[in-house]
């Protein structure tokens, strides 16, 4: 390792910017703090020309990134264009192959090619740090991979994207319709360039399945988590969801269920008070069931300019100090592929039908529901609220007793083939702190 480590970055939107100031900004810090220097030897985007928030003209330009991974002078890139393929892609196999240390915030890069990065590293003896890639600036990857080296990790669970979050609180609080409160939130620099990721539940599938690699072992893929976003989610929901003493977060959790994992994405009622459900705006919780410690809860923000910086910098002193870490804690031939897991488990649900506001509609779900061994434990209905153009339907809000989610998925086709009902029931798992 070089005294001085020269980097090259690529990737110049709100985070690749903010890399650059920070380093600049901390860098006497830095050096008194660590037994290394850096320089900045190149940096690379799109357009040449564009207005930013830092000065490009100071910098040695690269019209192609790829030519940061094959410069000489070059040790370490980092990538910060996103998306699982294309420019990212070629850059990280470039790098490595180029016995480079390598940066990214890209979960869908990470999520998408692990196996094939794993391999790469380890034949390489490359560096990667991804610790931007989940939870912006909660260190959640150094933990996983270094501070846990003794425990067993029985299940994780938390949130871990902080576009969705926003929404979700602004909605809830504020009583925001989701289409202003996620225009806030692309204005604020939160959500992915395509902000459909955050609110499909891939970004969080993308990072539930990097987290799932270092604390059970496998190949990280969404394919194996059960994913549900929060588009179907309405701000009359929150306001039902908290008279009942919830709030409605976009979780993610993968539990150990003897050999197998249970993984799943999905919005989900949490306790107001709970570990999750207090976690407001663009924070982040993470929860890890270990065997020694107990439950370890990490929180923070989950996404923007500062905390994703701060977590790149991180990674940039852990190349410094010439980690040794394999990618996902274990070695590519002791990584399994990940397996789905069908078991089902019991829980309570929250549902919200729009039902038809005339003679037996009721009875008639409640027959639907008992008819597939669902019983309910709390029901509001209020006389007066409406859907805007269909004034004929009604809110009908229901706690369930704890039941399988094939129950609730039967139930589900049935009520959607009949004229009880206008637009699709949702069906929300509730959960009590801890599972
Ligand atoms: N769009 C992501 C989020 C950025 O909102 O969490 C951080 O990964």
């Amino acid at each position: 390792m070089n005294d001085v480590v020269k980097i090259g970055i690529a990737g110049l939107g709100t985070i690749g910017s903010g890399v650059i100031k920070s380093l600049l900004r901390n860098q006497s810090d830095l050096e008194k703090k660590y037994k290394f220097k850096f320089e900045i030897s190149g940096i690379s985007a799109s357009s040449k020309n564009k207005e930013r928030s830092f000065n490009a003209s100071s910098f040695v330009w690269f019209d192609s990134p790829i030519d940061l991974a094959r410069d000489s002078n070059i040790d370490l890139i980092i990538e910060l264009i996103g998306g699982d393929s294309g420019i990212a892609y070629d850059l990280a196999i470039e790098a490595i192959k180029n016995k480079k240390g390598f940066i990214t915030a890209n979960k869908a890069l990470i999520s998408s090619h692990g196996k094939e990065l794993s391999r790469l590293s380890e034949e390489n003896n490359s560096f990667i740090g991804y610790e931007a890639a989940v939870a912006g600036g909660i260190p959640i990857i150094k933990t996983l991979r270094s501070g846990l080296v003794l425990d067993q990790i029985k299940g994780v669970y938390g949130i871990l994207n902080g576009t969705s979050n926003f929404i979700l609180s602004k909605m809830s609080e504020e009583n925001k319709s989701f289409e202003d409160a996620l225009s806030e939130a692309q204005i604020l620099g939160y959500a992915e360039a395509d902000p459909s990721f955050d609110i499909n539940g891939l970004d969080v599938a993308h990072k539930l399945s990097i987290i799932n690699s270092l604390c059970f072992a496998e190949f990280p893929s969404i394919e194996s988590i059960n994913v549900k976003g929060i588009e179907a989610i309405l701000t009359l929901d929150h306001k039902y969801a908290k008279e009942l003493g919830y709030n409605i977060k976009l979780t993610a959790s993968s539990f150990s269920d003897g050999g197998s994992l249970r993984k799943e994405v999905s919005p989900t009622l949490v306790e107001m008070g709970s570990s999750l459900g207090r976690v407001s705006g663009v924070s982040n919780v993470v929860c890890i069931n270990t065997d020694y410690n107990g439950t370890i809860i990490l929180e923070g923000e989950g996404a923007g300019e500062g905390p994703t910086s701060t977590s790149v910098l991180s990674d940039i002193v852990d190349y410094s100090s010439n980690n040794k870490q394999y990618l996902f804690n274990k070695k590519f031939a002791d990584l399994l592929d990940s397996k789905c897991n069908n078991s089902v488990i019991d829980r309570c649900y929250y549902l919200r039908v729009f039902l038809v506001d005339q003679k037996g509609a009721m009875s008639n779900l409640t027959s639907i529901l008992g008819k597939n061994g669902i019983s309910i434990d709390q029901v509001i209905q209020r006389g007066g609220v409406h859907l805007k153009d269909e004034k004929n339907f009604t809110p009908v809000i229901m706690i369930t007793h704890p039941i399988d989610s094939e129950s609730i998925d039967s139930a589900f086709a049935e009520l959607i083939n009949t004229d009880l009902i206008s637009m699709d029931p949702i069906f929300l798992p509730v959960l009590k702190d801890n599972l």
